[in-house]
Order: C-alpha cells, then sequence, then structure tokens
C-alpha cells in the first residue's frame, strides 16, 4: 500500500487530499497542529500526527514518530495567507511567520523526510498563482506572495539536489478554492481542485522535477 504524508490535514484542501488519497487505498498519514482539531482528518481516513511546520522540533518529532516508514509522496500543503501586508502598513512579524510556514516549512520537510522517500519518491508542495511574479498584475499580499515564489525556488532547488537519489519534486497551483483560506466567493470546491491536482501527481514523471503545474495540468509560468 503506497503512503503519502500530508501537511495542515484537517481542514480545507489537506482534508480533501487525506479524503482522496485514503478512497483510493493508500496509507494517508496527517498532520495537525492541534491534535484536538484531527477528528476531520482520521474522518477523512488518514493516521493523524501532530507538526507545526514552522517549528523545527515540531519537525524532529514528527520524524521521530514516523522512524523507519517509507513514503511515496510527501505533500506539503499546510499554509498560511498572513495578514496587515498592505503598503504603508507592513507587520513585519507577520511577513516573517508566513515565510517560516509557507517556504521554510516545506525545505525543513523535505530534508526531513528525503532519505525515507521510497515508491513513487514524489515531494510536492501547495503553491498559488500568487506566488507567480510573471502572473502578479495586481499586487498586495506582500507576505503570501513572496513566500510562495521562495517556495517555488525551494522546490526547484530540491529538484536538483535531490535528482541523485531519484526523487521527484514539484510545486502545485490549486486554482482559487473555497476553503477558509480562499472564502466563499472561491468557483472551485475542494474536491474539484484536489481531484485535478490527484491526477497531476499521478502522471508526474521524474522530467517533471523542478516545475510549477496547475491543478488542470497545464503549466504555470513563474
Ligand atoms: N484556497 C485557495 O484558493 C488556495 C489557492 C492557492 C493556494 N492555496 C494553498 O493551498 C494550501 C491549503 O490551503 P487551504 O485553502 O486549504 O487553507 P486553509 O483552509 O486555511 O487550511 C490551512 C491548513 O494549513 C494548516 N497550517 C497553517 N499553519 C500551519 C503550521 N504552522 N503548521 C502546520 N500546519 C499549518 C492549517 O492548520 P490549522 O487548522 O491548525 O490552522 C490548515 O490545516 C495552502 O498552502 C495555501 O496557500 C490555497
Amino acid at each position: 500500500m503506497p503512503t503519502i504524508l500530508i501537511t495542515g490535514a484537517n481542514r480545507g484542501l489537506g482534508v480533501a487530499f487525506a479524503r482522496q488519497y485514503a478512497a483510493a487505498g493508500w496509507r494517508v498519514l496527517g498532520t495537525v497542529r492541534d491534535p484536538m482539531k484531527g477528528r476531520a482528518a482520521s474522518d477523512a481516513g488518514a493516521e493523524v500526527y501532530v507538526a507545526d511546520v514552522a517549528d523545527a522540533a515540531s519537525i524532529a518529532r514528527l520524524k521521530g514518530a514516523l522512524a523507519g516508514v517509507e513514503i511515496d509522496i510527501l505533500l506539503n500543503n499546510a499554509g498560511t495567507y498572513g495578514e496587515r501586508q498592505t503598503l504603508g502598513a507592513i507587520d513585519g512579524e507577520e511577513f516573517l511567520r508566513v515565510m517560516r510556514v509557507n517556504a521554510l516549512g516545506p525545505l525543513l520537510m523535505a530534508e526531513a523526510f528525503a532519505g525515507q522517500m521510497g515508491g513513487r519518491k514524489l515531494i510536492a508542495a501547495v503553491s498559488s498563482m500568487m506566488g507567480s511574479i510573471a502572473d502578479n498584475t495586481s499586487g498586495g499580499s506582500y507576505a503570501y506572495r513572496a513566500s510562495k515564489a521562495a517556495l517555488d525556488m525551494v522546490m526547484v532547488t530540491l529538484a536538483r539536489d535531490l535528482a541523485a537519489k531519484g526523487i521527484t519534486t514539484v510545486a502545485l497551483s490549486p486554482g482559487w478554492v473555497k476553503t477558509d483560506m480562499g472564502g466563499a466567493n472561491a468557483p472551485l470546491e475542494p474536491a474539484q481542485a484536489v481531484a485535478g491536482m490527484c491526477a497531476v501527481l499521478d502522471g508526474v514523471t521524474v522530467a517533471d522535477s523542478g516545475s510549477f503545474i496547475h491543478w488542470d495540468g497545464s503549466r504555470v509560468p513563474w
């Protein structure tokens, strides 16, 4: 049975990923920050582990809990949007918090688990069109945009550094999805966006390593 490790598996896209991989017969390891909020992840079919991706010690504890487990897909899904990021009123500490969760967290997770990747050997991260420099025509959201652009660079750099181990890495763009982060006006349901991203992950090969792929399979400009 293939195994996927999903961060932020208690709500939004994370819980939808857990549900779809569990339904497809995968062993799903889902992380939550707060064990009291793990119910949705376990209802979705995940084995629940605690991890705050902004905290290196928490990632080290997760690595200890999963010692010896071979992981086919590491899916860095956890993310945060950030507040007070309008020009003229930038909150610097909040900017750094968002960078820590969205960019450093996936790097530390990849570093922690690269040695345990087997089978599919795929490390994916849920990035965003908002991290695309080419697509930025509207400005604003400094921390979120910068953190996702940094995440994209992390994923490409990991692709180069982990190629010799046969590990493939990709950044995903989920589209605009109805979650707590995406809000009620988003056009996509989580199940639809996640079905698209699961199909993308299913088809990814070593030749795709270091690319940025939209939920519908199209390529996203950096
Ligand atoms: N929704 C969209 O339209 C959209 C578009 C583009 C990209 N994305 C990306 O898709 C991913 C999932 O977003 P979503 O829409 O599902 O958002 P969401 O509903 O706000 O869920 C975010 C998830 O990330 C977890 N998380 C936040 N900070 C964390 C930390 N420090 N450590 C571990 N987990 C943490 C949350 O856990 P708690 O419940 O404990 O807070 C929650 O499980 C994110 O990376 C987001 O940037 C979403």
